[in-house]
């Protein structure tokens, strides 16, 4: 039986797009399903000032197919040496949608970010002032803290007191990967809220480590136990407004990937409508992908949603997917879900409802 589902057309609101070859590559895979995706500033060097978001925006759209329906939402790099006035310009200007924070080391790309938390505070203020969101890759980057504690040693040693000394800040913890950072977002209803990736509902970490190690899941925050992605899965479908989609899609050529010291990164962006019907449907929540999709995050961000629709098709034989994507800068592997998708998007182009 044929089952079909109709819904706005979605938004990423966690994305990497890198620059260059890569971003030439791999933009069509992003721009093909969703109408607006939240990029990240995490290249070398990062994306601190409203200028640098307005170049790098300006290429993307150089990149993008033609035709395609999506507008890259721009992010800046917190750093210690931020000028408040710069981004608060460039949020009044319609050029950034968020300013992302990155402890120093934490994650790919991070050597620019926040060592000091209170060098930044000035900008924080101006932002909780401004209206202004801030995302935040909640890990701790103490050597001694366990990589896999990392994200909830960060909501009490960072996070909790961050929210606490800068009221009225709006605040997105990018994707979760444990039961206490769902645990946090619905104990505090006002000015927070989450993003899951679709990596994060299907692997723990035993898909990464058991059984040999398998790179291409290897991602930050890794990947924690069973009982946090069945944590995750509830969260994601609940249709609780404050959990939303961000893919974080993360490409690495193939060559950085599966290396003695391979790269942190999922590259999901390919299959993630498909993979995420599933664990809806498998959840009984199909009725609420729409709300993860495309719903949930244009409401925190304070945008409209989209008005185009795209449709998924739920066929008796599993869909294709390519297992890599060639770009200009090697091949990047996409993400295996480690089981057939029956789901795929339809037709993206679908019409604006208002135009027919
Ligand atoms: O797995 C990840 N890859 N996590 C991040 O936080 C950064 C990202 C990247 O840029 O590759
Ligand atoms: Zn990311």
């Amino acid at each position: 039986m044929t089952q079909h589902l109709t819904l706005r057309r979605p938004d990423d609101w966690h994305l990497h797009l890198r620059d260059g070859a890569m971003l030439a590559g791999i933009l069509p895979e992003t721009a093909r399903d969703f109408a607006r995706a939240l990029v990240m500033p995490n290249l070398v060097p990062p994306v601190v000032t409203g200028d640098e978001a307005r170049a790098y925006r300006d290429r993307i759209l150089a990149a993008l197919p033609a035709g395609a329906d999506f507008a890259p939402l721009m992010t800046l790099y917190l750093t210690e040496a931020t000028d408040p006035a710069d981004v608060i310009a460039a949020h009044r200007a319609g050029l950034i949608a968020a300013v992302k924070l990155y402890p120093a080391g934490a994650t790919t790309n991070s050597a620019s970010g926040v060592t000091d938390f209170d060098r930044v505070r000035g900008v924080l203020d101006a932002m909780a002032e401004a209206g202004v969101p801030l995302c935040t890759h909640g890990e701790v980057t103490d050597p001694s803290v366990d990589i896999f504690d990392r994200e909830a040693v960060f909501i009490d040693r960072v996070l909790d007191p961050l929210r606490r000394a800068t009221p009225g800040l709006r605040v997105i913890m990018e994707h979760i990967t444990t039961s206490d950072a769902a645990d946090y977002v619905r104990a505090h209803d006002t000015d927070l809220a989450a993003t899951i990736t679709t990596h994060h509902l299907i692997i723990n970490r035993n898909h990464i480590l058991a059984g040999g190690i398998r790179p291409h899941y290897y991602c930050l925050p890794v990947a924690k136990r069973e009982t946090h992605r069945q944590a995750l899965r509830a969260a994601a479908t609940s249709g609780d407004a404050r959990f939303f989609l961000g893919t974080d899609s993360a490409p690495h050529a193939d060559a950085a990937k599966e290396s003695a010291c391979g790269c942190a990164g999922c590259f999901t962006a390919t299959n993630t409508l498909p993979i995420l019907a599933h664990v809806f449907e498998e959840r009984d929540a199909l009725p609420r992908l729409e709300g993860f999709t495309s719903l949930h995050g244009a409401a925190f961000y304070r945008m409209a949603p989209n008005d185009a629709r795209i449709t998924l098709r739920k066929g008796d034989t599993p869909a294709r997917f390519p297992a890599r994507i060639d770009t200009g800068a090697g091949p990047v592997t996409v993400f295996d879900p480690g089981f057939p998708l029956h789901w795929r998007v339809d037709a993206t182009a679908s019409a604006d409802p208002s135009a027919t």
